[in-house]
């Protein structure tokens, strides 16, 4: 019996026989003999046909083979250095699952439409496969952190009554007659479960209804939010300061074939540790001036504008002290400037902006009924939230980090629309 490996632990198997069920990646041939690039989700592998050292028909099914058709082949493991994955195969015997119809995504260069088009085939190539990896080791490395620090994981609801982060990107939904709403945030829901267990967090997909096509925003995504009590503003940073350089450190040491196929330059990544410098809305917008921008005190930061602060450091930037009103109701108001809040936003280097957004909560009961108020936010749908702070308030603070452009920053990517498997976009929704 020939032992079936993956490719993943191909290095465990030299010099014997192994059992690859996979993928027809890319074919060459040189007349008598075959090479075959296999895939099978974990990795890559050089195969070798050799005629003359294989029955016909193993050689003529090798032949036979086209871009992406389902095989499986049995041969000897070899240390190839020269090899794309370091390691070949000397095939000896393959059976062809299914012969691929011809495949639409040659190695030529694509545009990205028709890319997105198929992005149920994109998902293969090797770039892709790479971005998702690193992904998925963001996301273990997430739960290590949280479950190291004691933190439960709590899950957030998906429909919801009300908007938390501002109505106008609110996907609308009907709820059995009832206006229902898709999840802007779990913050709410994670500020009541903090309240039961202390240190929370959820990780789920959101959405928002962004009517702007930038290279930063996509309709769902997914977000990381942790909740504290007894938690200020200051140790919510110092959360987020380790938080974020423990993905890069771990993406760093767990990635790095990855982020060499996605040709990264990783230098930009190794100073990633805290502290990261802090710096006030109102220096921001004093240096922003300096550089040009058009932005007057109490306007939000733009993308540009987020990148030419962002530009000043070789780490992640917070900026604090936002003008309460372009921040959402619930920021704590800094108690000796009402008129700005408790809460930070985390820019990240290299031009991809915010990463993260949190802050303190309101945690007094009348506060918090006064800017529900002030927002016109109908008050029915928040008398849960409202409760919170009538049975046991403390200070509270959390934030969001948004995973995609996490991703983004960390792999390179020029749109976040690679960051996640399959990108909800403003006019894309397919497939
Ligand atoms: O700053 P935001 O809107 O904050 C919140 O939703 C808070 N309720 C989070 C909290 O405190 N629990 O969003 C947080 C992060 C942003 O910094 C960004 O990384 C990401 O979510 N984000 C988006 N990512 C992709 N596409 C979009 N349209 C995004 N909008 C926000
Ligand atoms: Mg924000």
């Amino acid at each position: 019996m020939v032992e079936r490996t993956y490719l993943k632990h191909i290095g465990q198997h030299v010099g014997s026989e192994v059992e690859i069920r996979g993928w027809l990646y890319n074919k060459r041939s040189s007349g008598k003999i075959l090479f075959l690039i296999i895939r099978d989700g974990t990795d890559l592998i050089q195969g070798v046909v050799v005629k003359s050292e294989v029955p016909a028909e193993v050689f003529e099914a090798a032949k036979r083979l086209t871009q992406e058709s389902s095989l499986i082949v049995r041969g000897v493991v070899r240390e190839e250095p020269r090899s794309i994955s370091g390691y070949e195969l000397n095939i000896t015997d393959l059976e062809i699952v299914q012969l691929a119809e011809e495949y639409p995504i040659t190695p030529k260069e694509h545009g990205v439409e028709y890319l997105l088009d198929r992005r149920h085939l994109w998902l293969r190539s090797r770039r892709q496969h790479a971005i998702m990896l690193v992904r998925n080791e963001l996301i273990k490395a997430t739960r290590r952190f949280f479950d190291e620090r004691d933190f439960v994981l709590i899950d957030a609801p998906i429909l919801t009554p009300a908007a938390a982060e501002g109505t106008t990107t609110l996907f609308e939904t009907d709820y059995f007659d009832e206006k229902a709403y898709l999840s802007q945030t779990g913050q709410l829901y994670m500020e009541a479960a903090a309240m039961a267990f202390g240190k929370v967090y959820c990780f789920g997909p959101t959405f928002r209804a962004e009517k702007s096509k930038t290279r930063r925003h996509l309709m769902e995504f997914w977000m990381i939010e942790p909740e504290m009590a007894f938690c200020d503003q200051e140790e919510n940073m110092r959360v987020q300061e380790e938080y974020v350089s423990c993905l890069v450190q771990h993406a760093l040491k767990n990635c790095r074939k990855e982020l060499e196929i996605l040709e990264r330059d990783t230098s930009k990544l190794e100073n990633i540790v805290p502290p990261f410098p802090r710096l006030s809305y109102d220096e921001a917008v004093k240096i922003l001036q300096q550089n040009g921008s058009e932005i007057q005190w109490g306007d939000d930061l733009g993308g540009g504008d987020e990148t030419i602060i962002a530009n000043q450091y070789d780490r992640p930037v917070f900026v604090y002290g936002f003008p309460a009103a372009i921040k959402a109701f619930y920021f704590q108001p800094d108690p000796e400037r009402p008129e700005i809040v408790k809460g930070a936003d985390l820019l990240a280097p290299e031009g991809y902006g915010e990463i993260i957004g949190g802050g303190e909560r309101i945690a007094d009961y009348e506060l918090l009924l006064k800017k529900i108020k002030e927002e016109n936010l109908p008050e029915e749908p928040y008398a849960w939230y409202l409760d919170l702070r009538r049975y046991g308030s403390v200070p509270h603070s959390g934030f969001g980090l948004g995973l995609e452009r996490t991703v983004s920053w960390i792999c390179g990517l020029s749109h976040l629309r690679e960051a996640i498997p399959f990108p909800r976009l403003l006019n894309r929704i397919y497939p």
